[in-house]
C-alpha cells in the first residue's frame, strides 16, 4: 500500500474518503452539487459520526460516478487516535472493493500535520496482509486498492509521515510477519536470518550466538528448552547506537518461542496450532529495532531475543530436571511448559553481563493466567520501579498497547522456593502470571530498572481491530517505540 499526500484532489478514477466528526456536516461542503443528496442519504441511514462508522455510497462528482466512503470520526475528530481509526476503516471497506485508489479529504477539518499522517498510518497498517499460502483466491477477495492520498494534511504532512510514521509501518509488519508465519518455516535459525534480511541497510548491529557459544556460556535454563528440538537455539542481538557515546544502554528482551508444544509436560491438542506465536516477544522486539532505525532514534538500545523450538522428545528436559542458568543460580523445572522464563532468566542476565543496561523491558506471550487477568484488552505490566511502570503505561495510551500494572512482592517470590534447587519455574495456579514475573526478576541485577510485559492474549487477535485485522496485531512495537521517543530522546 502506498501512502501519498497532497494539496487537493487529483482529478481520474478514484473512492472519495470524506471524515464526519459526529454529527456535523461542514465536512460535506467538498461535494459540491451532491452535498444535499449524500447528506440526505445519511439520514436515511441514520448515520451519527459515531468512530469507525462508514457509509458507503455513490455520488455524480461533476458528471462522473464516484464511489464515496462517509466515515465517522466521533466528536474529537482530529485527535490521532480518531484519526488512525479513519486511516483503518478506509483501508478496511475499500481494500477489497475493486477500487485501486482512494483519497482521504482532510480540508478544513482541522487536522495538523501529525493527524494527516497518522491517518497514513492507521491505513497502512489495517491494510496489511499476508497472502503467501492462500494459492487460490477468487478474484474478488483479492487486495485492489494500492494507493491512498491524503488530502488537505498540510505541507509538513508527508515529511512527518515519511520521518515517523513510515518506519513504524515498516517495524509492525515485520513483526506481524514473523508471528503469522508458521513453525515450519520460522524457527530459530530462519527467524535470524528472516530478520538479518529485513533490518539490512537500517545501520542496525547484529550479533547471533549458537547453541555452541551460549553452552560456553552456561546457559542451561535456555538450552534445556531447546534440547527436545532438532532446531537449534539461538540469542539474537540487535543494537542501535543512535545516541552517541554516553550512558548506559537501554535493553529490550523478548521471548521468542518458535513453537511451544509444551514440551513433556505436552500441551492439550485443541488450539496447540495457537503456540506458534509463542514468539511474539521477540516479533515485537525485532519490530521495534527496525522502527527505531528507521527512524534514525537518537537513543542506544539493545535488542535481545531468546529463540527456541519447546518440544518433546528422547532428549527433551524432564520435569524434576535441574537445570543451571547462567546467571549461577539453579532451577528446578517443574514443568516443561513454563519454558518462557527459563528462557528469559539466561537472555536477561547475558544482556546485564555485556551492556550494562540501565533498564530492561522484557516482552512475552509468558502466561495464559494472564488472559484470565485481563482478557484481550490490556497486556499485564510488571516493574521494579515507579517511574519506569509510569512511562510505558503513558506511552501504551499514546501507542494503543494498552498496559495495565499488575502487583510484585515477596509472598509471591516465597512460592517459587524449591526444596532441592534455588527455585522451581512454576508457582501454584492462583496468581500465576505474578509467579512468572517474580521468577524473571530473580535475574534482574541490583540498581537495574526492570519492567515485565505479559503479552499473551495481545499478539494474536481472533477479530480485526481499528489498525489490525483478524491475526497478528504486532503488539509492543508501537509501545517500545513511543516509550523510546517519551523518555530516551529527551
Ligand atoms: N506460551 C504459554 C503461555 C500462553 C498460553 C500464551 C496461552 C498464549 C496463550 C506459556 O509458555 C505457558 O505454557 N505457560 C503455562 C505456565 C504454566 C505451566 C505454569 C500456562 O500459562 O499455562
Ligand atoms: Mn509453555
Ligand atoms: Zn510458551
Amino acid at each position: 500500500m502506498q501512502i501519498r499526500f497532497a494539496d487537493s484532489r487529483p482529478s481520474g478514477d478514484y473512492a472519495l474518503v470524506i471524515p464526519l466528526a459526529g454529527k456535523d456536516r461542514a465536512s460535506l461542503a467538498g461535494l459540491g452539487s451532491s452535498q444535499q443528496a449524500v447528506s440526505a442519504a445519511l439520514d436515511r441511514q441514520r448515520f451519527e459520526g459515531d468512530p469507525s462508522a462508514a457509509s458507503e455510497q455513490f455520488f455524480d462528482d461533476g458528471g462522473t460516478v464516484r464511489r464515496l466512503l462517509v466515515v465517522g470520526t466521533g466528536a474529537a475528530g482530529t485527535l490521532g487516535d480518531a484519526a488512525e481509526k479513519l486511516g483503518g476503516t478506509a483501508a478496511a471497506r475499500l481494500q477489497t472493493s475493486g477500487e485501486t485508489k482512494a483519497v482521504i479529504d482532510l480540508t478544513g477539518q482541522g487536522y495538523d500535520a501529525d493527524a494527516a499522517a497518522r491517518v497514513g498510518l492507521g491505513a497502512a497498517l489495517r491494510s496489511w496482509r499476508y497472502d503467501r499460502y492462500r494459492t487460490k483466491l477468487k478474484d474478488n477477495q483479492k487486495a485492489t486498492l494500492d494507493e491512498i492520498v491524503i488530502v488537505g494534511g498540510g505541507p509538513d504532512a508527508a515529511g512527518r509521515y515519511e520521518t515517523r510514521w513510515a518506519p513504524v509501518v515498516e517495524g509492525v509488519s515485520l513483526t506481524r510477519e514473523l508471528v503469522t508465519e508458521p513453525a515450519n518455516i520460522i524457527y530459530p535459525e530462519s527467524f535470524v536470518e528472516r530478520v538479518r534480511a529485513s533490518v539490512d541497510g537500517a545501520g542496525l548491529e547484529i550479533e547471533v550466538l549458537d547453541r555452541a557459544a551460549m553452552e560456553k556460556l552456561g546457559m542451561g535454563a535456555l538450552l534445556g528448552v531447546a534440547q527436545g528440538s532438532v532446531r537449534e537455539a539461538r540469542l539474537l542481538i540487535l543494537r542501535w547506537n543512535g545516541g552517541g557515546s554516553s550512558g548506559q544502554p537501554t535493553a529490550f528482551v523478548g521471548k521468542g518461542v518458535t513453537f511451544d508444544t509444551g514440551g513433556i509436560s505436552i500441551k492439550p491438542a485443541a488450539g496447540m496450532e495457537a503456540m506458534k506465536w509463542d514468539m511474539g516477544g521477540a516479533g515485537a522486539v525485532v519490530g521495534a529495532m527496525k522502527a527505531i532505525a528507521l527512524r534514525k532514534a537518537k537513543a542506544n538500545i539493545v535488542g535481545v531475543c531468546g529463540l527456541v523450538e519447546n518440544m518433546p522428545g528422547g532428549n527433551a528436559q524432564r520435569p524434576g530436571d535441574v537445570v543451571t542458568t547462567m546467571s549461577g543460580q539453579t532451577v528446578e523445572v517443574i514443568n516443561t511448559d513454563a519454558e518462557g522464563r527459563l528462557v528469559l532468566a539466561d537472555a536477561v542476565t547475558w544482556v546485564q553481563r555485556n551492556y550494562k543496561p540501565s533498564t530492561i523491558v522484557d516482552l512475552a506471550t509468558l502466561t495464559g493466567a494472564i488472559l484470565i487477568s485481563l482478557g484481550h484488552e490490556w497486556a499485564g505490566l510488571f516493574a521494579n520501579d515507579e517511574d519506569l511502570a509510569a512511562k510505558l503505561q503513558k506511552a501504551g495510551e499514546e501507542s494503543s498497547d494498552k498496559l495495565w500494572r499488575m502487583p510484585l512482592g515477596e509472598p509471591f517470590d516465597r512460592l517459587i522456593d524449591s526444596p532441592i534447587a534455588d527455585m522451581k519455574n512454576v508457582g501454584p495456579r492462583e496468581g500465576g502470571s505474578i509467579t512468572a514475573a517474580q521468577f524473571i526478576q530473580r535475574f534482574i541485577e541490583n540498581g537495574v530498572k526492570w519492567a515485565h510485559i505479559d503479552m499473551a492474549g495481545k499478539a494474536w487477535s481472533d477479530k480485526a481491530g481499528a489498525t489490525y485485522d483478524k491475526g497478528a496485531t504486532g503488539f509492543g512495537v508501537r509501545l517500545l517505540d513511543q516509550y523510546v521517543e517519551d523518555v530516551l530522546e529527551r
